[in-house]
């Protein structure tokens, strides 16, 4: 049921920093503009790779719920790992089957894509927080 990977979340305590980065280092040429996610406390911002994307996230403010792996990765750090799945809803449901723990209430809210996620504790996942994400309709 894993599917295509969508993205690698990367916490950073500057996005304009980071795109210096990805921009000026690496070489990236396709990098969106940074937008808002007040209410799961962020600022995103997505450079596309040919195979994939590295979602920058930063704090939004104080109450951020990544405050607290910046405080312990100061520089930033790989933060997450999302995967595709076609059916939200079916992935968190077999996630619960198999013993793991889906983060928050377990209802999927609707992440940076416009497509609902939810995310599995890292304890279950090799020590990886991953993120599972449904597959924008016509996408791929
Ligand atoms: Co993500």
């Amino acid at each position: 049921m894993i599917g295509r990977l969508n993205h690698i979340g990367v916490a950073t305590p500057s996005i304009e920093e980071s795109v210096k980065l990805y921009r000026d280092v690496l070489g990236a040429t396709k990098i969106h503009d940074k937008f808002a996610m007040p209410e799961q406390g962020v600022w995103v911002c997505f450079v596309d790779l040919p195979n994939a994307q590295i979602e920058l996230i930063e704090p939004y403010d104080d109450t951020s719920p990544i405050k607290g792996f910046l405080a312990k990765n100061p520089a930033g750090g790989q933060h997450h790992i999302c995967y595709e799945v076609e059916d939200i809803i079916a992935a968190r449901d077999d996630m619960r089957a198999k013993g793991c723990t889906v983060l928050g209430t377990g209802e999927p809210r609707i992440g940076a894509h416009g497509t609902p996620i939810i995310f599995v504790h890292p304890k279950n996942m090799g020590g990886v927080l991953v993120e599972l994400m449904e597959t924008p309709k016509g996408a791929h």
